[in-house]
């Protein structure tokens, strides 16, 4: 049987959904969630059967949605299905309205270890035009919190790019950021998603994109900024101290495989890759007839997999890759195109590849 031991854990109930948000997240009651709940450990179970469940955790990671919306004991009826320790990196993503004191001291104490703070921006002006339920006072409060009850690992997510955002503005966020002295950041350009508000927002002229410029110009300077001060820019929309990169999504990175559960879960098991349903029904409807409620199978061929570890492997910045000899040609004119740089051992993304990551990969796939 394959041992697991990376699982990806979704919880798709947000208490208000952000006017640029896209993932998969409903407005759950108490009843709804328990229910889903439910479901998610019946899912567990039915893997159980054909798949080795018992080994340690190398990471957990619980993502939404909001999975800070689910109720202590709910965390601990799913984590009691697995076996972990202090060396597993359990992380929840947390948004800063959905959590106290307490509910904070209950997450050291079932073992989670690293926390994933939506911030998106200290502009309390901005936080309400992406519709976020917090603002930034109540969000540096949490993380002072959680500093408090003896969390060392925490990451926080940030956007840029935003409606009417300027440089300056960037400029004033990064400074309080840094002010709180993360061990990690996550941060993202701002994508306008099909199906959201601000989608239609702008198409109706209420809203305008970032100039490709100024969107150029602040991620230059995020990096040159964050770099300064110490944090290491190991993957695309990624920095760290040393020693603190992502270890669950490494995982994604490094093409290694992982268990997904939930709603509209994505996982990657010996050489298939799947895809949950997306609506609830038809995830209730399948685990009621005691089947995996999975929408969409792949199963990879060996050059499907070699084609994957450079189109996700790439990313991470500090990580030549060693191209096999199908593929060598075309990092060599990659290279030559200065997509990428050529160190002694292996290839990396240069600067221009990584401006313009979605150019540098349509260029790889394109035959
Ligand atoms: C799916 S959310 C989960 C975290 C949690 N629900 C929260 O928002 O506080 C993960 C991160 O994705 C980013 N994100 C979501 N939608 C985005 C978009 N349209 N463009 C760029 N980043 C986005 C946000 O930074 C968010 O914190
Ligand atoms: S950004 Fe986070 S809190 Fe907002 S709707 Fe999306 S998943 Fe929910």
């Amino acid at each position: 049987m394959l041992k697991i031991y990376n699982t990806y854990i979704h919880i798709p109930f947000c208490e208000r959904k952000c006017n640029y948000c896209d993932f998969t997240s409903l407005k759950g009651t108490d009843n709804q969630i328990e229910k889903y709940v439910n479901y998610l450990l019946k899912e567990i179970d039915i893997y159980s059967k054909n798949y080795d469940l018992s080994e340690k955790q190398d990471t957990i990671y619980f993502g939404g949605g909001t999975p800070s919306l689910l109720p202590i004991d709910s965390l601990k009826r799913i984590l009691s299905k697995f076996s972990y320790d202090e060396n597993t990196e359990i992380t929840i993503e947390v948004n800063p309205k959905t959590v106290d004191i307490n509910k904070l001291k209950e997450y050291r104490n079932l073992g989670i270890n690293r926390l994933s703070i939506g911030i998106q921006t200290f502009n309390d002006e901005n936080l309400k035009v992406l519709g976020r339920i917090h603002n930034s006072e109540e969000a540096i409060e949490v993380y002072n919190i959680a500093r408090e009850v003896d969390f060392k690992n925490i990451s926080l997510d940030i956007m840029f790019s935003l409606p009417n955002q300027t440089l300056e503005m960037l400029k004033v966020d990064l400074e309080k950021l840094i002010l709180l002295n993360p061990e990690h950041i996550s941060i993202y350009s701002l994508i306008w998603e099909e199906g959201t508000k601000f989608f239609r927002d702008l198409k109706a002229g209420k809203l305008k994109e970032t100039d490709n410029d100024l969107e150029a110009t602040m991620y230059e300077y995020i990096i040159d900024y964050l770099k300064s001060k110490g944090y290491e820019h190991y993957e695309i929309s990624n920095f760290s101290k040393k020693d603190f990169e992502a270890r669950h999504n490494s995982i994604y990175w490094e093409n290694k495989n992982y268990l997904g559960l939930g709603l509209s879960a994505a996982g990657y098991l010996g050489n298939l890759r799947y895809k949950n349903f997306f609506h609830l029904k038809d995830y209730y409807d399948k685990l009621d007839k005691n089947i995996l409620p999975v929408d969409e199978r792949e199963e990879l061929t060996e050059d499907d997999i070699e084609q994957y570890r450079y189109l996700v492997g790439f990313r991470l910045l500090n990580n030549p890759l060693i191209p096999s000899k199908e593929y060598l040609e075309k990092c060599e004119i990659l290279e030559k195109e200065a997509y990428l740089i050529k160190k002694e051992n292996g290839y990396i993304l240069s600067s221009k590849g990584l401006m313009l990551f979605n150019d540098f990969i349509a260029n790889f796939i394109d035959d």
